[in-house]
């Protein structure tokens, strides 16, 4: 069986573009491999995080994990920083990787741009994509189902495990990326041309998987659209109603072109307000789903024994790693 590895950041509440470019796409390919999902806490602190806030982040993380429809008993689910191997690796994949390529990250230049006007710019956030590698090296990763915004860091990852392999020894999967379908980048609702994110300022640009229904359908129905009034996909000319389109076909499953003959004589108000009742009513069930995992012991079992799984496999692979590399003694 081939393995599978991805992971979320608990920086804060994942958005409908978490779930749609991730979380979907997890639970629709759980059954064909041996599936590692990682919180990566160690991620999310590469800048400033409340330590509270965090916990109650990581745990809230692990509960949408499995409100997603991922089957503990067939997945691993467990926390980064409960795994020690992901620090190990990430130490020799700093190693491996040159300072000019970690400097060219998008991520790492739109990050750094904020966080220069509130704080300063750490080490780790410069060399998160190290950290990535190595979660994603150590279990022997054949695919990474991941949204589109990730994709360079895949590359990254790529280039990483062949450089290893090549200086030496040949030990390394270099992994495949896997982009959903339909849904690889939500746009924010009141910026098409900006990709949602939990941690956009505007509140009124994401839905958040534990936002007020009611409220996140409110925020559909004020979502920045164009003037025409044709509901037609369109992601050059009519970005907003393409981005609405998007979300509504992945929440459904419902194709795009079944939804614009549905909507042929409706115009942008009617299609949103619809739409606006697709999310109310699924984040109705998806947090009926989260409150039982938080409110249930089980939660707390699936992540020891996922840590647990998680490391038997990865220490093997850093084992390897730290041979190759000459570290330690010849054992
Ligand atoms: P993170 O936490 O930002 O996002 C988690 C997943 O959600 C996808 N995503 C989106 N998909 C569609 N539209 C959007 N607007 C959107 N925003 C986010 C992301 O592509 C991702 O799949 N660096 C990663 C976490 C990570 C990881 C890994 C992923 C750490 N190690 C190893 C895969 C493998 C991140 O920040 O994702």
């Amino acid at each position: 069986m081939k393995t599978l590895f991805s992971g979320v950041q608990p920086s804060g509440i994942p958005t409908i573009g978490n779930y749609i470019g991730a979380y979907k796409q997890f639970v629709e390919m759980q059954d064909e491999y041996d599936a590692y999902f990682c919180i990566v806490d160690q991620h999310a602190i590469t800048v400033p995080q409340d330590r509270l806030k965090l916990r109650e982040n990581t745990r809230k993380l692990a509960a949408i994990y499995l409100a997603s429809g991922l089957d503990p008993e067939k997945i691993t689910l467990f926390i980064q920083s409960e795994v020690a191997a992901h620090a190990k690796a990430a130490w020799m994949m700093q190693c491996i990787g040159y300072i000019g390529e970690l400097e060219r990250m998008t991520q790492f230049k739109d990050k750094a741009r904020r966080q220069n006007q509130r704080d300063g710019i750490s080490v780790g956030l410069l060399t998160y994509p190290s950290l990535m590698a190595a979660d994603i090296l150590i279990y022997g990763t054949d695919v990474v189902p991941v949204g589109e915004d990730q994709g360079q860091h895949l590359e990254l990852t790529r280039n990483m495990a062949e450089r290893f392999n090549s200086k030496y020894n040949d030990i390394l999967t270099v992994p495949e990326v896997k982009h959903p379908e339909v849904g690889g980048r939500i746009m924010s609702l009141n910026d098409p041309t900006k990709k949602m994110s939990k941690s956009d300022d505007n509140q009124k640009g994401f839905i958040s998987l534990l936002d007020d229904p009611k409220a996140a359908a409110k925020k559909i129905r004020s979502a920045v659209t164009d003037s025409s009034s044709e509901v037609k996909y369109d992601k050059e000319e009519k970005p907003g109603i393409s981005n609405l389109l998007t979300i509504y076909s992945a929440l459904t499953g419902k194709s795009i072109a079944d939804l614009e003959k549905q909507y042929e004589d409706s115009n942008y108000g009617v299609f949103k307000s619809e739409l606006g009742e697709v999310v109310e009513s699924f984040l109705i069930d998806f947090q009926d789903r989260v409150n039982h995992y938080l409110e249930s012991g089980e939660l707390d079992d699936i992540l020891d024994q996922g840590a647990e799984k998680a490391s038997t496999k990865a220490d093997k692979m850093v084992e390897k790693m730290e041979r190759a590399m000459g570290l330690g003694r010849k054992r």
